[in-house]
């Protein structure tokens, strides 16, 4: 037999699989708590531990870190719980800054904040939205294309704004299921041509477009995602994500990919995860050049 035959799936993956190192931006949970519900994963009257939160939280920042990646932290705001959720706070393509305009008034402050916190780190191309939109936590960007999730928080009508205001392909996606109820806990970016996703969080029409855009996507069980495992961010070849979700990490393995797992259960209680606590901040492409910092 030919040795090339021979070759596993992973190893043959593995060649071509490349970590960048990026710019994050995350906030430090210090004031954060369950003290309302706006999704079914929220439930005030339980315990949620807030030491071990900022704990949790701690490791997956040196986790970055560690990894090569440059993160930037935003002073959390007191009485905004949810500040943690970074990926919240507005889409950050080609240096251009599209601020989120939250659905629910309990959040509403923090648009402005994350606004205003780029807008002092010197992104001066910033759009102030019409429409609501919750920043990544609905636009994932792939390769050149935004995928939009709608369905629940940001308004189908932002996904034109948004196509208008960053001059890429904007892609809409319906989410059905309310434990779903933004794109990055359904489905997560893995290279500039890869992702995966869980069906049955999408409508029939959406899944359609996935298929077609997307054939060989790797597809979450409804026990990965039920445990937040597409809440995950890659870096192009390490994949950071809810380690209770062990068959997408298999997964992930057998395609090349470096799956790393974190605990982030105090978090989980707010509805969100590792993906939810970042935001990727993307600057002005250099023509014929490596991106400015
Ligand atoms: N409690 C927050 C909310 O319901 C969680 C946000 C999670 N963030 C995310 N990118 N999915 O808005």
């Amino acid at each position: 037999m030919p040795i090339t035959d021979a070759i596993l799936p992973a190893q043959q993956y593995a060649s071509r699989r490349v970590a960048t190192p990026r710019r994050l931006l995350m906030c430090r949970p210090e004031h954060f708590d369950v003290v309302y519900s706006i999704n079914p994963w929220m439930h005030p009257d339980k315990p949620c531990d807030a030491g071990l939160a900022l704990a949790q939280w701690e490791k997956l920042y040196e986790l970055y870190r560690s990894l090569g990646h440059t993160v930037d932290v935003i002073d959390p705001l007191a009485g905004l719980p949810d500040m943690v959720f970074a990926a919240n706070g507005a889409t950050v393509v080609d240096g251009k800054v599209l601020g989120a305009r939250f659905r629910h008034a309990e959040r509403t402050a923090e648009g402005p904040a994350y606004l205003s916190w780029l807008h002092e780190q010197g992104f001066d191309q910033v759009l102030w939205p019409e429409f609501i939109n919750e920043g990544e936590g609905d636009y994932l960007l792939v390769g050149r294309r935004l995928l939009a999730g709608t369905g629940f928080r940001t308004d189908p009508r932002s996904h034109a704004e948004a196509q208008e205001f960053f001059g890429v392909p904007v892609t809409g996606l319906t989410l059905v299921n309310p434990e779903h109820y933004h794109l990055d806990t359904a489905l997560a970016v893995l290279s500039d041509t890869e992702i995966m996703y869980y069906p049955e969080a999408f409508s029939p029409g959406s899944r359609a477009v996935l298929e077609e855009l997307f054939p060989d996507a790797v597809l979450a069980s409804p026990e990965d995602a039920a445990v937040f495992g597409l809440n995950a961010f890659s870096d192009g070849y390490n994949v950071i994500m809810p380690e209770a979700a062990t068959g997408l990490a298999e997964q992930l393995r057998q395609r090349g990919f470096n799956p790393i797992g974190v605990d982030l259960s105090e978090l989980l209680k707010a509805g969100g995860s590792a993906k939810c606590c970042t935001l990727e901040l993307r600057s002005r492409p250099v023509p014929g050049g490596s991106p400015d910092a």
